[in-house]
């Protein structure tokens, strides 16, 4: 059988759920990586099928390969800032599978584009952003950063009276972008696919590990004389969790009239608890913000979201009519004029539907409890002879590396960290990173799932200082 029948969809749908409801209920006891990932990876291949092996074959092909996926979705995946899904987001997610429907334009999708602007507006209250800034649903935090900074070519261009969507970078003067050692490179790769240019990005900071130099900030924007500039605040880092300063930055990009957009991929999740909402204070006062879902919300990738002050830049950059689609000025929000993509996918469900479960309170328990692990796997580095923390845990991230007693800052640390970071993604048990921070080469386990357990993230202590002994002995 190799046409699509509607007789397979009722076995589909049973097999699916079955085999994903098995596959969760154990991850949380499986290593994060099964030693025969690669292997199961490479199995795949081999010509176009001239004939089809039908659906519930197909599906069970697949489900018989699942070591050849990395468990992130469970709880001890703590690599670069990948968050699960929660059981409602689940749900939901795959109900907008089931309904297939395209929020694009509000007449093909009323329910799911009313369900965008309530989840929007959730995440303004959630966040404590003002009620008045307009947002969108993108597919993760660069696409939200390309919708922040699109508006701000926008509102740039339009200081010097030029509408650049109209006319083009040729018509427009260039703009300088400011920021920290802490700007993002998605926030760098968003500039260069909006023509702004990658090298028009100058970071300006005050120590090696990028803390943003305030002074040179001011100096930069004072020799503009004027010319379109952007200021970039970065709203938690990815080596260590950190902060920019958002007042001051606000305060400048003020006084010397640049755009202020600030980066809160993850980080603007510290407005969610009372405990870290000071490192956010003046996030109130950027021009553009963004954070992701697939990230702290636990909602299924793709999921971002980008909030404008000024709705009109939205429309102004992405609003796109034709005879045969809506008004691009209708009163309805059509999602498809508000960001890149005009057909789209109802991702509104999960973010609609986790918020609806769970609420400020769920998600301040989850933060909480991040926060918590946080501080926990800190007190086990400090307690440990052979670990060496090298950046105070603001927020939910560990910087810390394998420092044997005895051994001496430099190269040779390093290739032992190193090593050890290759070493951890083969081991599998739990996932972490490595990175470099101020030279010094570190492991960075960032908790944002809401499944992780402490000792999943104690776990990440021992298996660095097993690993050191085996590896640096
Ligand atoms: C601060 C920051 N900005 C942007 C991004 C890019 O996010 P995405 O992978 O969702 O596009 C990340 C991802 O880690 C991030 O941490």
């Amino acid at each position: 059988m190799t046409n699509p029948d509607p007789n397979e969809l009722h076995d589909v749908v049973d097999l699916t759920a079955r085999e994903a409801d098995a596959y969760l209920g154990g991850i949380a006891d499986r290593p994060v990586r099964d030693p025969s990932a690669e292997e199961v990876a490479a199995s795949f291949g081999g010509d176009l099928p001239e004939h089809g092996s039908g659906a519930v074959a197909t599906l069970k092909e697949l489900f018989g390969a699942l070591d050849g996926a990395v468990h992130s979705a469970g709880p001890k995946f703590f690599h670069f800032v990948d968050g699960g899904t929660t059981p409602a987001a689940l749900g939901a997610d795959w109900l907008a599978t089931t309904l297939d429907q395209n929020p694009g334009a509000w007449v093909s999708s009323p329910l799911t584009a009313r369900l965008e602007q309530v989840a929007i507006d959730w995440l303004k209250e959630l966040f404590g952003l003002p009620a008045g800034m307009s947002g969108v649903l993108t597919t993760g935090a660069t696409m939200a950063n390309f919708v922040a900074l699109g508006c701000a070519r926008r509102w740039c261009a339009l200081q010097a009276g030029v509408d650049v969507d109209a006319d083009g970078l040729a018509a427009a003067p260039p703009i300088t972008v400011l920021g920290g050692g802490y700007v993002h490179p998605s926030d760098v790769k968003a500039l260069g696919m909006l023509g702004v240019g990658r090298d028009r990005v100058r970071t300006l900071a005050r120590d090696d590990v990028g803390r943003v130099d305030l002074e040179a900030l001011e100096a930069e924007l004072r020799a503009l004389h004027g010319a379109p500039a952007i200021v970039i605040g970065s709203a938690g880092e990815v080596n260590a969790g950190d902060f920019d300063p958002l007042p001051p930055m606000a305060d400048l990009a003020e006084r010397y009239g640049a755009w202020f957009h600030v980066d809160g991929a993850f980080g603007l999740f510290a407005s969610v608890s009372p405990r870290t909402r000071h490192l956010v204070e003046g996030i109130e006062r950027a021009d553009s913000v963004i954070a992701d879902g697939h990230k702290w919300l636990n909602v299924p990738y793709e999921n971002g979201f980008a909030f404008v002050r000024d709705p009109a830049l939205l429309t102004g950059v992405f609003g796109s009519g034709a005879a045969y689609l809506p008004d691009v000025d209708e009163p309805r929000p059509n999602w498809g004029y508000l960001g890149p993509e005009m057909s789209r996918r109802a991702r509104s469900l999960p973010v609609w539907a986790t918020l609806r479960a769970y609420g400020r309170e769920g998600y301040r328990g989850i933060v909480e409890h991040d926060l918590d692990l946080a501080q926990a796997l800190a007190a086990a580095v400090d307690a440990a002879p052979d670990l060496e923390r090298l950046a105070d845990v603001q927020l939910n991230i560990v910087n810390f590396r394998y420092r044997p007693e005895g051994s001496v800052d430099g190269e040779e640390l390093n290739d032992l960290n190193r090593r050890i970071g290759e070493a951890a993604l083969e081991d599998g048990r739990v996932f972490f990173g490595a990175t470099t921070y101020g030279g010094r080469v570190a492991f960075r386990p960032a908790f944002v799932n809401w499944r992780t357990r402490s000792e999943d993230a104690l776990l990440v202590a021992q298996v660095v200082r097993e690993l050191g002994a085996k590896l640096g002995g």
